[in-house]
């Protein structure tokens, strides 16, 4: 649907469908980090694709650092949620597998999202876009066969209730993937002079999210990623709710 709205029985709340994306929240009532956060990312959208495109070079090239992370997904046919889609650059190699099934994402910049819309709509991929926060997704519990986030969870201001979020919206059984940059990465894009103003303020943690993840979790794996000069420079932090 491009226009419309979606109601909410349990809340009695109605959100608005514009330009086919879901919105579940406001810029005016975003906390005040978040919405710098979704301005940056407004504006960083229009550079976003070439500047992934270079920054993944030294990682053997965007496509083998994106699948580093992607082919521990279990595609299955079933609902996947990529939380912090973006600009949808995980799309294409998600609908190369034969067993994709619906694809759900969610931002909290519309700019990103307008983008992966129309990038979407390009393609003829059935992707539905939500407007909202990883904090507070605005999914059924147990919705999704498959979660996971790329690169934006160093900047939350509440990861434990990211994660948790992750979690709820997770079928039991299914696998939770998070990646984010490594201190290092985080270091050399501070440096960038667009980017650092951009980031001024903000508060960048690049610990990993390891001691979040409940202990009910299974199969907990942390693996270092994107290898360059005998480096790493990112994290993949995986785990299975349990079924
Ligand atoms: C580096 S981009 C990663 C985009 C995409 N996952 C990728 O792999 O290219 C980080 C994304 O996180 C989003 N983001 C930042 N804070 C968020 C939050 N609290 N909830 C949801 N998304 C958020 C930004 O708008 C941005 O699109």
């Amino acid at each position: 649907m491009d226009e419309g709205s979606l109601s909410c029985p349990q809340c009695e709340r109605s959100f608005p469908i514009r330009d086919g994306i879901a919105h579940f929240i406001s810029a005016q009532a975003l906390e005040a980090a978040d919405r710098r956060f979704a301005r940056f990312y407004d504006w960083f959208s229009h550079v976003y694709a070439p500047f992934t495109k270079l920054a993944f070079l030294p990682f053997g090239g965007e496509r083998k650092a994106r699948k580093e992370i992607l082919d521990r997904l279990e595609l299955n046919g079933g609902r996947i949620l990529e939380v912090s889609i973006g600009t949808g650059a995980n799309l294409p190699y998600l609908f190369e597998s034969p067993t994709i099934g619906e694809v759900y994402g969610l931002d909290i910049s519309p700019g990103q999202l307008a983008r992966c819309r129309r990038f979407v709509t390009r393609r003829g991929w059935p992707v539905d876009l939500f407007l909202g926060t990883a904090e507070a997704l605005p999914f059924r519990a147990e919705s999704f066969d498959s979660v996971f986030h790329i690169g934006g969870i160093n900047f939350f201001s509440r990861k434990k209730e990211a994660i948790d979020e992750m979690i709820r919206v997770a079928r039991p059984g299914s696998k939770i993937v998070i990646a984010d940059e490594a201190e290092r990465l985080a270091q050399l894009f501070a440096r960038i002079p667009g980017l650092s103003r951009s980031y001024q303020g903000e508060k960048v943690d690049t610990a990993v999210p390891l001691h979040l993840v409940p202990d009910t979790m299974e199969e907990t794996r942390l693996d270092d990623i994107w290898k360059a000069h005998g480096q790493y420079h990112g994290y993949c932090l995986e785990f299975r709710k349990p079924g």
